[in-house]
């Protein structure tokens, strides 16, 4: 008997199970389990699996909060589109939006300090993916992301969209820098900035 054709006797759920149908049950249960408790596993040891907090808010509150951020704290700004780059005070709040097609604004932050990180859509999904870190965060409009996070390396990190958001996705890329306690902010290299960046590797 296939599925595509109808069974040949109606009521055919109360024939006994046979031995194979048994052993794939059995198998893909036990898979599902495995699968399940490897979620919290990885959670507590391997450092996988973020925890968050979730919460509703509109794209007006949001942005609010965020110019609030930008107006005490932008230290310079980079490209021809003047993206605020932010140095937040160690240990605080931080936000970014994300709309089509541009992370606002770019954050600076202290290496070995936590904060917490907001983030919130404008107007549909987008992802913010962190290289070269393998992170990956989900961000959703008309929900405000918080993630308590502790940059260890310093150096330039790439943001990226990494959820198709239209014909601009893939220019939505950005900057996040970390750096070393007492360094950064204003004085570094506000003066020269006419939006070439180098990279780690000292390229532009
Ligand atoms: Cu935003 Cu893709």
């Amino acid at each position: 008997m296939s599925s595509i054709l109808p069974p040949s006797t109606r009521v055919w759920w109360n024939q006994p199970l046979d031995r194979v149908e048994g052993t794939w049950i059995a198998i893909a249960l036990i898979w599902c389990l495995a699968m399940f408790f490897m979620m919290p596993y990885w959670h507590i040891f391997g450092k996988q699996n973020l925890s968050n907090e979730a919460y509703r808010i509109t794209a007006e509150a949001y942005s609010k909060k965020t110019q609030e951020m930008v107006d005490k704290f932008t230290v310079r700004t980079e490209t021809e589109l003047k993206v605020p780059v932010v140095r937040p005070p160690a240990g605080s709040d931080v936000y970014m939006i994300a709309r089509l097609w541009q992370w606002w604004p770019i954050l600076e932050l202290e290496k070995g300090q936590a904060y917490r990180l907001h983030l919130s859509s404008m107007d549909y999904m987008h992802s913010f993916s962190l290289q070269p870190e393998n992170l990956n965060i989900q961000v959703v409009p008309g929900y405000e992301g918080v993630y308590t996070i502790t940059p260890t390396r310093a150096g330039k990190y790439s943001v990226v969209c990494n959820e198709f958001c239209g014909i601009g996705h893939h220019t939505m890329v950005s900057n996040l820098y970390v750096v070393e306690k007492g360094q950064g902010g204003a004085g570094d290299d506000s003066g020269k900035d006419n939006g070439e960046h180098k990279n780690e590797r000292g390229e532009k």
